[in-house]
């Protein structure tokens, strides 16, 4: 079954109510393929949700960049799966890598994020990556299959999770993966879940790419076999955000 192309725009923590305005408008009169061939998601921040899910298109959608990993509660400046639902937003990013360093999450806590999501309906962008440290290290594939594992070890359906793959040396620096490098993690990821999930699950997940995704080098990325889309940051605030997606192969 061929795997739908999935391109992700995360604002991370950007935008003001004007901002936000104007990236939607260039949006909603974007020329881009019909939904049956590319999958749009974008990702404002909590305080703008509202806003974007009342005036962007239909054809894409919206989804958070994080959500609490249980019923809301004494939480607080915590936003539970329960009040993206009820707001009506379908996907949530989770396990993000500026979150795992940051906010010190864990490759449990963010298995444990994802099942719960999950279960209230959500669908999940699950993110891995590795460090530069740990690449030069020869140890890419051990942390990559440690988080996925995590989140595997927890779920059973995968059919409304999208794993996007985001070496953490080339988020923000301009320093994209090479096609090669990038297709390589995913195949391997990939024969990961064929060994340790299923061949179904192998075959149907999506396994998108981020880190430094531009219009200039978004074609080649696109067109090896395992990467089926792009988690795209600083240029999803862009114009070239729409090339991005029209890459969709
Ligand atoms: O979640 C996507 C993000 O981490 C990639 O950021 O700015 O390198 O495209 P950027």
């Amino acid at each position: 079954m061929a795997r739908k192309f999935f391109v992700g725009g995360n604002w991370k923590c950007n935008g003001t109510t004007e901002e936000v305005k104007k990236i939607v408008a260039t949006l909603n009169d974007a020329q881009v393929p019909p939904q049956e061939v590319v999958e749009v998601v974008v990702s404002p921040p909590f305080v703008f949700l509202p806003l974007v899910k009342s005036t962007l298109r239909p054809d894409f959608h919206v989804a958070a960049q994080n959500c609490w990993v249980k019923k809301g509660g004494a939480f607080t400046g915590e936003v539970s799966a329960e009040m993206l639902v009820n707001l009506g937003i379908p996907w949530v990013i989770l396990g993000h890598s500026e979150r795992r360093q940051l906010m010190g999450e864990s490759n449990e806590f963010v298995g444990d994020k994802t099942a719960y999501a999950l279960s209230k309906g959500l669908k999940v962008i699950a993110c891995v990556g590795e460090t530069l440290e740990q690449r030069e290290a020869g140890s890419t594939m051990d942390v990559v299959a440690a988080q996925t594992k995590a989140i595997a070890e927890r779920i059973s359906n995968w059919a409304d999770v999208v794993i996007a793959y985001e070496p953490v040396w080339a988020i923000g620096t301009g320093k994209v993966a090479t096609p090669a490098q990038a297709q390589e993690v995913h195949c391997e990821l990939r024969k990961w879940l064929h060994a340790n999930t299923s061949p179904e699950v192998a075959a149907t997940t999506r396994i998108i790419y981020g880190g430094s995704v531009n219009g200039g080098n978004c074609k080649e990325l696109a067109a090896q076999p395992d990467v089926d889309g792009f988690l795209v940051g600083g240029a999803s605030l862009k114009p070239e955000f729409i090339d991005i997606i029209k890459s969709a192969v």
